[in-house]
């Protein structure tokens, strides 16, 4: 069973600059709430309670501003600062303490989902004890993302970070799941050209074993991706399609954390009160 994650959502945010200059790019909007807000509703439909954020070093009072401790909505959050960007697997020496020999699921901050089946998909892989698994989506430039060939059981057989030359186009989305030697193979690893520790070699750990597994989010789900400018406002366009249309929120956070049980009407009256008059308070007040 995994029961904690964390939420890596440092990096310097460079290609978006300036706005990234004061802001922290997990803080800029993805149409009506902060792009951070995504990823942790992941975890939240995922049914995990206990999560790590890692930020940037000096960005901590931002975040806290908006998420501070996790009372209100039921869960328990920590912060821990990254000093510099040092790759992917960092999470897991930074977050060792919090890990504590358990198993444990690291999603970017950057990255988002959408779904029928989706949480479904999430129950089953938090189901895992040994090895480790992560979730594939079809795209049309997988060289841009590390890319996995399975087989028909949904081993992973090969991966690799970024490929000139075809493999697959099934990419290896920012959500995975680890088993507890997660820490102890990634102190092994040694930086790549880039200077990072690379989330594939990581993988590549387990896919040795014959112990990556994956699931696939299909043609009905969306995994978008919020790297650059344009790539914000095409996610912030399909989020506004859908609540407009549908009148439901995505990633509504004390939504998913009523509806999971883990808190009351009166602690949305709260959170009504934090955020203000606007219209994110008018759709929590639908509830109550
Ligand atoms: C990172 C990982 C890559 C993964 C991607 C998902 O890429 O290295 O394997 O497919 O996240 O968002 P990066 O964002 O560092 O280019």
């Amino acid at each position: 069973m995994i029961k904690k994650a964390i939420i890596l959502a440092g990096g310097k945010g460079t290609r978006m600059s300036p706005l990234t200059k004061a802001v922290n790019k997990q803080l800029l909007p993805i149409y009506d709430k902060p792009l951070i807000f995504y990823p942790l509703s992941i975890l939240m439909l995922s049914k995990i309670k206990d999560i790590l954020i890692i930020v940037n070093k000096g960005q901590l009072n931002q975040y806290k501003k908006i998420l501070p401790n996790g009372d209100n909505l039921g869960i328990k959050i920590t912060y821990k600062e990254q000093n510099h960007p040092k790759g992917l697997p960092d999470a897991f020496l930074i977050g060792e303490k919090f890990i504590n020999n358990q198993n444990v699921a690291l999603i970017l901050g950057d990255n988002f989902f959408y779904g029928q089946n989706l949480s479904s998909k999430l129950l089953e892989c938090t189901k895992l004890k040994k090895g480790a698994k992560v979730i594939l989506h079809k795209v049309i430039k997988p060289e841009l993302y590390g890319v996995a060939k399975v087989n028909k059981t949904g081993t992973i057989k090969l991966l690799k970070e970024k490929p000139k030359k075809f493999i697959s186009d099934l990419a290896i989305t920012g959500l995975y799941f680890f088993d507890k030697k997660v820490v102890e193979y990634a102190k092994k690893l040694k930086p790549s050209k880039r200077k990072e520790l690379e989330i594939t070699d990581l993988l590549n750990i387990y896919c040795k074993k014959k112990q990556l597994k994956s699931d696939i989010l299909g043609r009905g789900g969306a995994w978008l991706d919020t790297g650059s400018i344009e790539d914000f406002y095409k996610t912030s366009a399909f989020v506004s399609a859908i609540e407009n249309r549908q009148g439901f929120k995505i990633a509504c956070l004390e939504e998913i954390s009523l509806n999971n049980r883990w808190i009351t009407k009166k602690q949305i009256l709260k959170s009504i009160e934090f955020y203000g008059k606007c219209e994110y308070s008018n759709y929590l007040r639908k509830f109550i």
